[in-house]
């Protein structure tokens, strides 16, 4: 593969108007300016699919390359930036329940990075967190069968200590898994079926990324929002209903989303897939790493705004703009919402569930003890459907991710609510308990994680390992894995 072509500027660029960036006059300080207003305007970039057919021995393999490029993020302002396969962000990958997939991830980066499945169900050496780096300059090559209900999952990196760097300079993707069940939704990538990846950013006056994620007690909020790599965003309405599928990408901000003139929409999935029906709403909240699909409904000549309202929480501050939604005088019918969703079914404790407490203490990580990849934090059985009570004993917000788990939150009285999930918010002093099904890959070896998606926490320390074993096996647990290689 030729490095320059994808040097190349990607399709980032764009005609906004520039006035108010103008300053800086030949001095070469890096000035912070507030963004001028948005008119919205700016085409929505939709990342390319990569869908490669089966192979004669029934694998789906994706080639997915790692690289510093240049991006048009300002209008005529190149960004240095990093992605896959393009200069900024990856494309959707697309596989179905029940596919054979193989990855080749090439690292072109300075440095060593990892690519983790975040939503995949799948082995612990497949799982892409820390302990299987990928140096500069070599490949990585997981293997797994897709088998879960239909989803919306992403891919990033996740080099211990240095995720917010990787993921803010531009490293993330979708990973969307279909099941036949999904037929009477929307399913016409970047039609009538939209990714919205939400990113916030701070970007000098020269169009260059500003700030360390690492800074402050968040790392990074920005007051620059991009959907897709794309700033000042519109998309053009088609149809007369949409399917969103939203991910918040961003290093810590949360975001309270509404429409500007408050028309209400159907909530139809979570992290771990589709609930079971549409839930009629007209605000939806995401933090670092959830995922939501909602159905919009437009009437032809519509013009409307989702934004990101201020909820005066720490990291959900500000009302800002995302991108506007400009419907055609005639649009194509769409089918009815569907009263019943194929959603899974909730995941129910049973009498008698091993319980876990986990205390996210800010600076001492979770449990008093910071993230060390030499130790095992806890053993799970495979298969366990356990319940995970995740305390916030601080005064700030955390939330909270576990690797290859689907689990469902539960109320005051233990009784599921919602649909599957991932990754969930734990505001400031409060505790959410969790009825947490984990997968059959018996790994003595493999940690899994969980940990904060608020990166900065992550990078920080706030995170713990997890292996899950066949009951019995726990002698094959490393005491600690010093020496243990793990250089694939
Ligand atoms: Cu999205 Cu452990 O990560
Ligand atoms: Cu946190």
């Amino acid at each position: 593969m030729n490095r320059r072509t994808f040097l190349a500027l990607s399709a980032l660029s764009g005609a906004a108007g520039t006035a108010g960036l103008a300053a800086g006059c030949g001095s070469d300080a890096e000035h912070h300016l507030a963004p001028p207003p948005l008119d919205l305007s700016t085409p929505l970039r939709i990342p390319p699919l990569l869908h490669p057919a089966p192979e004669p021995d029934g694998v789906r393999r994706y080639e997915l390359i790692m690289f510093v490029g240049q991006s048009a993020l300002l209008p005529g302002k190149p960004t240095t930036t990093w992605g896959f396969n393009g200069s900024y962000l990856g494309p959707t990958l697309r596989a179905s329940r029940g596919d054979k997939v193989a990855m080749t991830v090439r690292n072109a980066l300075p440095e060593a990075s990892t690519v983790h499945w975040h939503g995949m169900r799948l082995p612990a050496a497949m799982d892409g967190g820390p302990h299987q780096l990928i140096p500069a300059g070599t490949r990585w090559t997981p293997t797994w069968t897709v088998d879960q209900p239909a989803a919306t999952t992403w891919y990033h990196p996740h080099p211990h200590g240095a995720t917010s760097q990787h993921v803010y300079r531009g490293l993330a993707g979708l990973f969307l898994i279909d099941d036949d069940q999904d037929a009477e939704l929307p399913t016409a990538y970047g039609t009538d079926d939209i990714p919205l990846i939400l990113q916030d950013k701070k970007l000098t006056d020269r169009g260059q990324l500003d700030g360390d994620p690492l800074k402050g007690p968040f790392g990074i909020l920005g007051d620059r929002i991009l959907v897709n790599g794309t700033y000042n965003p519109c998309f053009a309405v088609t149809t007369t209903r949409v399917r969103l599928r939203l991910l918040n990408a961003s290093n810590a901000r949360m975001y309270h989303l509404a429409f500007t003139d408050r028309r209400r929409f159907h909530l139809i999935g979570t992290d771990g897939g589709l609930l079971t029906a549409p839930v009629d709403t007209d605000t939806l909240d995401l933090t670092p790493g959830e995922r939501a699909e909602i159905l919009v409904e437009f009437a032809p000549g519509d013009n409307v705004v989702l934004r990101t309202l201020d909820r005066g929480l720490d990291i959900a501050t500000g009302d800002l703009d995302l991108i506007r939604f400009v419907a055609a005088a005639d649009l194509r019918p769409a089918p009815e919402p569907p009263a019943i969703l194929p959603g899974p079914a909730p995941i129910v404790p049973p009498d008698g569930a091993r319980v876990r407490h986990f205390t996210l203490s800010g600076r001492d990580g979770i449990n008093g003890r910071p993230m060390d990849m030499s130790r095992i934090d806890e053993v799970v059985p495979v298969n366990a459907v356990e319940i995970w009570e995740i305390e916030n004993s601080t005064d700030t917000s955390h939330n909270f991710h576990i690797h290859e788990v689907a689990f469902q939150v539960l109320d005051a009285a233990g009784r599921p609510t919602g649909g599957h999930k991932d990754t969930v918010f734990t505001p400031a002093r409060t505790t959410v308990r969790l009825a947490v099904r984990f997968g059959p890959f018996d790994d003595p070896v493999e940690p899994y994680m969980y940990h904060c998606h608020l990166l900065r926490h992550e990078d920080a320390g706030m995170m713990g390992q997890f292996v899950t074993i066949t009951p019995g096996t726990e002698h094959a647990v490393p005491r600690s894995y010093a020496g243990v290689g793990h250089a694939h």
